[in-house]
């Protein structure tokens, strides 16, 4: 097992194409700036860090996410910690009748806000309940790399993508998880609508950590090529889909109690898996953290990249 030294904490990289465990670091402290500094590298670089047997409050949750950016208010409006809207409860729980949280929150292939014009950066979700079955933790979290999907686009792909940009809307998973047997999410409002209006972004992204380029599309909320006639457009992006969804760039996340999960949403895809039952209880705490870090509002990058 390898175990890499950081002056601030230990990292156990996975045997697969994604994922780090980090290890010595207590998240109901007060991180100091270095050490956030060194996460976000490690962030780029495996994709997904898991830090296990964490014990917080949600206000604790919510200062080490701010470290990373600006905290985003779901548009959806509820299931929000009293008093901390920006913190969501993901759960299929009921108490005296009512949900807990949103019980289906992420469960098909997405990327975190890119329906938003300040796209997301990272996700950051404390495990409070997890299900298991004979021993075997449920609703894991699968996510799929970007990087490396990029890299092996075949290169016509990669020449038909080039500089092109794709228009991305909540409305598409939302109402995808609507249509789902059993869903209780209500019909949209007009004013959740006019909240997060369908935006365009490129197709493919220099990643601001890594510098290295990644596919940005993803099944959850893209809707189409801009520009392009629609059978072309769909034509390609069901082709992507397809490509970034292949096996080989695909690593899953076996929760236990206790785990922060957080994940690069510039450089990976991710599907919450609905294979527990509704007696089969999770309860997540959820920060969603923008990408204001290293893009301006009109989305052009800012340079350098800003770290600290
Ligand atoms: C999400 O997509 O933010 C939720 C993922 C999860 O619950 O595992």
């Amino acid at each position: 097992m390898t175990i890499l030294s950081t002056p601030h904490f230990d990292i156990q990289p996975s045997t697969h194409t994604l994922g780090a465990r980090i290890l010595g670091l207590d998240l109901s402290k007060d991180l100091g700036r270095d050490c956030i500094d060194a996460l976000i590298l490690a962030l780029g670089t495996y994709g997904v860090l898991s830090y296990p047997k964490q014990n917080l409050n949600a206000s604790e949750l919510t200062r080490f996410s701010a470290k990373f950016g600006e905290l985003e208010i779901n548009v959806a409006n509820s299931y929000q910690e009293p008093g901390m809207p920006q913190v969501m409860i993901l759960s299929n729980m009921v108490e005296n009748g009512k949900p807990l949280g949103i019980a289906d929150a992420g469960q098909d292939w997405h990327t975190d806000m890119s329906y938003s014009k300040m796209v997301a950066f990272t996700n950051v979700l404390y495990g409070i309940k997890i299900p298991f079955r004979n021993g075997v933790s449920l609703g894991n979290t699968v996510f799929c790399n970007m990087h490396q999907a990029y890299a092996e686009l075949p290169q016509t792909l990669k020449e038909k993508i080039q500089g092109q940009s794709a228009t991305h809307d909540f409305s598409k998973f939302w109402d995808k998880m609507r249509a789902e047997k059993g869903s209780t999410r209500p019909p949209l409002t007009p004013a959740q609508k006019l909240a997060k209006p369908p935006v365009s972004h490129p197709l493919t992204l220099r990643h601001p950590i890594t510098q290295k380029t990644v596919l940005y599309a993803n099944p959850g909320y893209t809707m189409h090529i801009d520009g392009m006639q629609a059978s072309e457009s769909e034509e390609i992006l069901q082709t992507l889909f397809a490509h970034q969804l292949q096996e080989r760039f695909q690593y899953k996340h076996h929760w236990q109690e206790g785990d922060v999960l957080m994940w690069d949403n510039l450089g990976t895809i991710h599907n919450a898996v609905a294979d527990y039952l509704p007696h089969e209880h999770r309860y997540i705490k959820r920060c969603q953290v923008m990408a204001t870090r290293f893009f301006n509002d009109d989305g052009s990058p800012k340079t350098p990249p800003i770290h600290s």
